[in-house]
């Protein structure tokens, strides 16, 4: 997580508060220390107004212009978005949009911002273990591209990219792949019921598996992956056995490359 000093003193506009702007709230608000915080939001949850009450941010208030605009609307909502934000956006002002398939030019084409980094969270944000893909425009200085990355860590890891091609890429990875690993309990679970488990426990084994695995891979973030997985497989085990099938040319390495290309072609259908 990015250190939280990124942040102190920075005024911040975040447009639109729904869930993904709500988890950036609580990341802000978790390090106490951000400056002036407005957000323009039609619709407040109930949470979103405890925020605002507790650490005084101002609602749908007056505007001026910001160290940041945070777009967090949904894409088919961006012209409206552009237009609430505009009045926040000034010649120092970085915009930092998550709006899934919005490109660059295209937030450019709505506001007159140099200064502009486009970033895919994904859903884990919500509780600070997301991990964001961003890039900068050209206009972004260090300063701004610093803001930008301390505002985005306070819901997890913020990965730079230096092309904006690779935001369909990262999209493929990480922005939709908690929902490949939530499948996977699936499948697990489902095969764990094919082979003789009653199906709850079945499912209780396997997301307790998949939760106790990745906790195992974070707490070790020292040791690769391959190695975790080398450390559980005796030659000749139940997890070779299982393994064969897996590496398999027919096997998971190869669904994993479709699957994510998939999901590339499409993220760039969606921003074309
Ligand atoms: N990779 C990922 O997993 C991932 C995950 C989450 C989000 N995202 C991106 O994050 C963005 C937000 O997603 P979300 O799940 O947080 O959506 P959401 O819950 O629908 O939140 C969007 C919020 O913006 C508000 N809004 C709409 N028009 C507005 C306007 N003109 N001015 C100010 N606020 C406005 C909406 O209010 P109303 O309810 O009144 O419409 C809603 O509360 C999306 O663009 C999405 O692509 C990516």
């Amino acid at each position: 997580m990015t250190e939280g000093s990124g942040l102190r003193g920075r005024s911040v506009a975040l447009i639109g508060a729904g869930n993904m702007g709500v988890a950036l709230l609580e990341g802000w608000a978790a390090q106490n220390e951000i400056g002036a915080v407005s957000i323009v939001e039609p619709q407040p949850s109930q949470r979103l107004q405890e925020l605002c009450a507790a650490h005084g941010y101002a609602l749908n208030g007056a505007a001026a212009p910001r160290d940041a605009v945070v777009l967090a609307v949904k894409p088919q909502a961006l012209q409206a978005g552009a237009a609430a934000a505009a009045p926040y956006v000034g010649r120092e002002t970085v915009v930092a949009s998550i709006l899934a398939g919005k490109r660059i030019a295209d937030i450019a084409a709505l506001l007159p911002a140099p200064a502009i980094v486009r970033a895919m969270p994904n859903t884990p944000a919500a509780i600070g273990r997301g991990v964001t893909g961003a890039f900068p425009s050209a206009g972004v200085s260090a300063d701004q591209r610093a803001l930008a990355d301390a505002l985005l860590g306070a819901v997890g890891a913020v990965e730079w990219v230096d092309d904006e091609a690779l935001i369909d890429a990262v999209t493929a990875v990480s922005g939709s792949g908690p929902a490949y690993v939530f499948y996977f309990a699936e499948c697990l679970a489902a095969a764990g019921a094919e082979a003789g488990l009653p199906a709850a426990l079945a499912a209780r084994l396997a997301r307790a598996t998949i939760e106790g695995a990745g906790e195992l891979m974070r707490r070790q973030a020292e040791t690769s992956p391959d190695e975790l997985r080398r450390r559980v497989t005796s030659p000749g085990g139940t997890t070779a056995a299982a393994l064969e099938v897996l590496e398999a040319p027919d096997g998971l390495a190869g669904l994993m490359r479709r699957a994510v290309a998939a999901a590339k072609r499409r993220a760039g259908e969606l921003s074309g």
